[in-house]
């Protein structure tokens, strides 16, 4: 069938083109080049393909008849889908049209008295230079115009885009000048002349992506992260949606889409203003639409007014944040919403100095999957600081926390705000008087009230279950033998130094009244962190040892599963450079993990905090071989073979002597047998450390490991974070930074100003070449941990070269335009995946 189905298809597409070519104009014929020279006349009958027939470059009329001719460039596959036209607001009116290159070197457009109707237009500096040029379409659909001699490209279409968003072209922004390049929409769908929508960059502070009429809003993508547009639902990654951010020396700040797709898509601006973005369908012969924006009410800019949240599974779909209430009543109930809402009770900080309020202070009320108000502020900072930042200053209204953007804080209004149902938005918090959340107490003590006589029955169930535990808990204890010494003070603790053997139901159980009294009750202020899946606390045992405990949040309802995952892995394992755990706690609502406390925290404190001093070479080299062993130990040395799936710097903890201890087992995996790959469906881990077989195809074995062991590297190397935003280098990220560094003989400029002692240069240069190979792009060309381990202690002198590392090349290949099968990826169903997504 597929035969079949094949051998027709090139007939069929044959026939389109035909076809059209006929209604299009006439007789026409392809010319046998993708490049217009000035010996080449290109006539309303003449067409020009790119090299691999993506594009195709001519004359056509929009709606039939001939009375408007324009030149342009359109899909090969598609010939009704014009992608850019020269002369959109001077049609011609007949076939006479001709398409040269001037005497000036400009591409020219002109009519039948061989008047000019287009131009490019550029100029050189004295202006008496001639330059001799070629006007080539390239296969990303980009017409560009090339110096002959010097190959310096003198004007591109793609930096004149009008409704199509093309791989490789860019919209811009620059907050210096001022200067912007944007998507521009048609009139109507069979008038290509300038309608009123534009669409494009807003990159003030953290940038956006808008549409606008006439110039207002009318839809907000939420701010970039580093990795997506926060406020667009279903986009996943730079690597797998392939739109990115980045920015020029100038200031310029740009959005782009990189050439990774390899099958067609296109995004337009369309003539009501809607940005669109469909995939050819070869078999259908048409485009799939696979995402729209805006695409319902409450993608509207500012559809709720003020102070109000839009959700479209509620009706109304309009309704005022916690603590706010309609201004107008009358006009809310009949659905105008436009006036928004007002505060209900005043913050405290707001009022005078009332003494009797002291202990009243205002706090924060938390929504989640919201695409965050217009209008942020930010800073750099932990998710823990925004709070406390926030409420220092009364003008602060609200804020959000966002780990690729830091804080984001709100002084003036709360505008376009947005709730989705899934997978898109952050958590955002919303300042509001303490009264108006002793209300939701109150609340929650009725809801407390009305349950008690169900918790009644609950506590009998709850205390046989308690007896039979402690019963079986005697029994395995029996069986072991005697409990750890030095566990004074509490019978209920059962430590055991020897944990080769131990499976779940012989894991040392803690109740909880001694975790709570360990911890000071979870007080806040012993918060080590987030791990993940709960937070983490510092506690001291009765017994004088410190302990890290890690709460499953009972509210959530969420990482039931990796709590699971992390005791079932990490209770088989004992390695000095894993993190050890002690014990657990399973009662009630309540899952904790107790774990030993390590002195020095994590090491990303040390590393990325340039203010920190503590991380000299030697230590740091210590941490990378450390890391190292631990990795092996996983991959091969314990009975299983484990794939830590989440390696990164807030997971490696450091003990009193600098030691690294691996952490966070909540997604590790665990192979059977001789098995040493495996796909899965749900991509998790943390973006900037996945190698991109596993961010793009979910496809993970050790070699995922590796790469973020590399990735680590790089970074321990650099002190500077891989998912750093804002920086000067960001448009090529640390790999690719560290990649152009060490091809241009520039290598040491990566290393972190604290450790630029030259005696360790050449050490440092050998653990930057083996992070190179750890995070080449081909995953079989990655070495082995026990392979890094032997070039980390020079047992193997001579290193490899190291090839092309994973994600750079769509940032150096942004305006190339080169054919992108060559680098596809090589996982096939994954590109369908990603569209089905949006
Ligand atoms: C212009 O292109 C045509 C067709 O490809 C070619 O025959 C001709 O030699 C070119 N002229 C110059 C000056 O390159
Ligand atoms: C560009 O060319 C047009 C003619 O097509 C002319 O009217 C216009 O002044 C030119 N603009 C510049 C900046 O040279
Ligand atoms: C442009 O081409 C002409 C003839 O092909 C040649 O005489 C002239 O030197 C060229 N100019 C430059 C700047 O290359
Ligand atoms: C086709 O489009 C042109 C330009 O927009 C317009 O002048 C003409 O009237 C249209 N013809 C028909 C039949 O719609
Ligand atoms: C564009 O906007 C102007 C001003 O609002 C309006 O008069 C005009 O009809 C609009 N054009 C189209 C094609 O909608
Ligand atoms: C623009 O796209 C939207 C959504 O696909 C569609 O409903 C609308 O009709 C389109 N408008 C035009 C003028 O094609
Ligand atoms: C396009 O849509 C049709 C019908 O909804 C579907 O069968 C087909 O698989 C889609 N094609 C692509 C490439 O998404
Ligand atoms: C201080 O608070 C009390 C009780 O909340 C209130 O009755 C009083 O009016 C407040 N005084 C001022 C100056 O706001
Ligand atoms: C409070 O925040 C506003 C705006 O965010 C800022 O201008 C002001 O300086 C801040 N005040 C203090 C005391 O931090
Ligand atoms: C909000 O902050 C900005 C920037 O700091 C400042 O210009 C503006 O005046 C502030 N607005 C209010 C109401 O405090």
């Amino acid at each position: 069938m597929m035969g079949t189905k094949n051998s027709l298809k090139p007939f069929l597409q044959f026939l389109t083109v035909i076809t059209f070519s006929y209604f299009r104009c006439g007789f026409c014929s392809s010319l046998n080049t993708d490049t217009i020279n000035s010996t080449l006349i290109l006539r309303d009958s003449d067409t020009i393909h790119s090299i691999g027939n993506q594009f195709t470059l001519g004359f056509f009329s929009l709606n039939g008849t001939t009375t408007a001719r324009y030149m342009g460039i359109w899909y090969y596959v598609s010939p009704s889908s014009v992608t850019w036209v020269a002369n959109r607001e001077n049609p011609l009116h007949d076939s006479s049209g001709t398409v040269t290159i001037s005497s000036s070197g400009n591409l020219i457009l002109m009519n039948g008295n061989r008047e000019i109707i287009w131009s490019t237009n550029f100029t050189t500096s004295p202006s008496s230079v001639i330059i001799n040029t070629t006007a080539q379409l390239l296969d990303s659909g980009n017409l560009a115009l090339r110096e002959i001699s010097t190959g310096n490209t003198m004007w591109e279409s793609h930096r004149h885009p009008q409704n199509s968003f093309l791989p490789t072209m860019r919209v811009s922004h620059n907050p210096r000048t001022g200067a912007r390049v944007d998507l521009n929409s048609w009139r109507t769908s069979q008038d290509p002349s300038l309608g009123n929508f534009t669409s494009g960059l807003y990159a003030v502070g953290i940038p956006q992506m808008y549409i606008w009429e006439n110039g207002i809003p009318m839809w907000r993508s939420g701010p970039w992260n580093g990795r997506i547009l926060t406020g667009v639902t279903g986009m996943y990654s730079v690597y797998v949606d392939g739109f990115n951010v980045a920015n020029e020396d100038d200031g310029t700040v740009y959005f782009t889409r990189s050439f990774r797709q390899r099958f067609i898509s296109r995004n337009i601006l369309n003539a009501s203003g809607v940005l669109v973005e469909a995939s050819w369908d070869e078999d259908l012969n048409n485009w799939n639409v696979t995402w729209t924006a805006p695409a319902n009410d409450c993608d509207y800019y500012n559809r709720c007014g003020a102070f109000s949240v839009c959700f479209i599974n509620d009706l109304p779909i309009c309704n005022c944040l916690r603590g706010y209430e309609p201004r107008n009543r009358g006009e809310w109930g009949r659905g105008v919403w436009s006036g928004g809402c007002v505060r209900r009770t005043p913050l405290q900080c707001e009022r005078a100095n009332n003494a009797t309020d002291r202990n009243r202070e205002d706090g924060f009320s938390r929504l989640s999957l919201i695409k965050v108000p217009d209008f942020m502020q930010w800073s750099t900072g932990v998710e823990t600081e925004c709070e406390s930042l926030c409420l220092r200053n009364c003008s602060c209204l609200a804020y959000a926390y966002d780990p690729g953007i830091g804080c984001m804080f709100w002084n003036e209004t709360l505008i376009d705000v947005q709730r989705f149902s899934a997978s898109a938005g952050s958590d955002f918090y919303v300042r509001v008087a303490y009264s108006e959340l002793v209300d939701e107490r109150n609340n929650r003590v009725a809801i407390i009230v009305s349950v008690i006589a169900s918790l009644f029955v609950a506590s009998i169930c709850l205390f046989l279950a308690w007896w039979m535990c402690k019963r079986k808990r005697k029994n395995a204890k029996s069986a072991h033998g005697n409990g750890e010494n030095g566990v004074s003070g509490s019978s209920e603790i059962v430590l055991r130094s020897d944990m080769d053997n131990v499976n779940i139901e012989e894991l040392p159980l803690y109740s909880f009244e001694i975790l709570a009294n360990a911890t000071n009750n979870f007080d806040l202020g012993k918060k080590l962190g987030m791990g993940g899946f709960g937070p983490v606390f510092k506690g001291k045992l009765a017994n004088g040892r410190d302990i890290a405990v890690k709460r499953l949040s009972a509210a959530s309802g969420q990482g039931f599963d990796e709590f699971m995952n992390e005791v079932v892995v990490i209770s088989k394992l004992q390695h000095r450079n894993l993190v050890r755990l002690l014990g657990c706690c399973v009662e009630k609502e309540e899952k904790m993990l107790i774990y030993e406390y390590l002195q020095n925290g994590s090491l990303d404190v040390f590393l990325f905090d340039k203010t920190q001093d503590v991380l000299d070479w030697r230590k740091r080299f210590n941490i990378i071989e450390g890391i190292g062993r631990g990795l092996l130990y996983l991959h091969r040395d314990s009975r299983l073979k484990i794939i830590h799936r989440d390696l990164k710097p807030s997971n490696i903890l450091l003990d009193d002597n600098w030691n690294p201890k691996i952490s966070d087992f909540g997604m590790a995996r665990i192979f059977g047998g001789n098995q040493d790959q495996a796909n899965t469906g749900k991509v998790v881990g943390t973006y900037g450390y996945m190698a991109p077989e596993y961010a793009m195809g979910g496809r993970f074995s050790e070699k995922s490991d590796v790469f973020s062991y590399g990735v680590l590297v790089l970074e321990i190397i650099s002190g500077r974070r891989n998912t750093s935003f804002y920086s000067d280098e960001f448009s090529l990220g640390l790999l690719g930074y560290a990649w152009k560094l060490w091809n241009e003989d520039n290598a040491t400029d990566l290393i972190d100003k604290r450790i630029s002692d030259p005696n360790f240069r050449t050490e440092i240069m050998r653990c930057m070449h083996i992070g190179l190979l750890c995070v080449q792009e081909v995953s079989k060309d990655r070495p082995t941990m026990s392979t890094v381990l032997s070039m980390l202690s020079s047992e193997i002198v001579d290193l490899q070269v190291p090839e092309h590392p994973g994600f750079t090349d769509r940032w150096s290949r942004t305006h190339v335009g080169s054919s992108s099968s060559s680098n596809a990826p090589s996982a096939n169903n994954i590109t369908h995946t990603v569209m089905e997504g949006r």
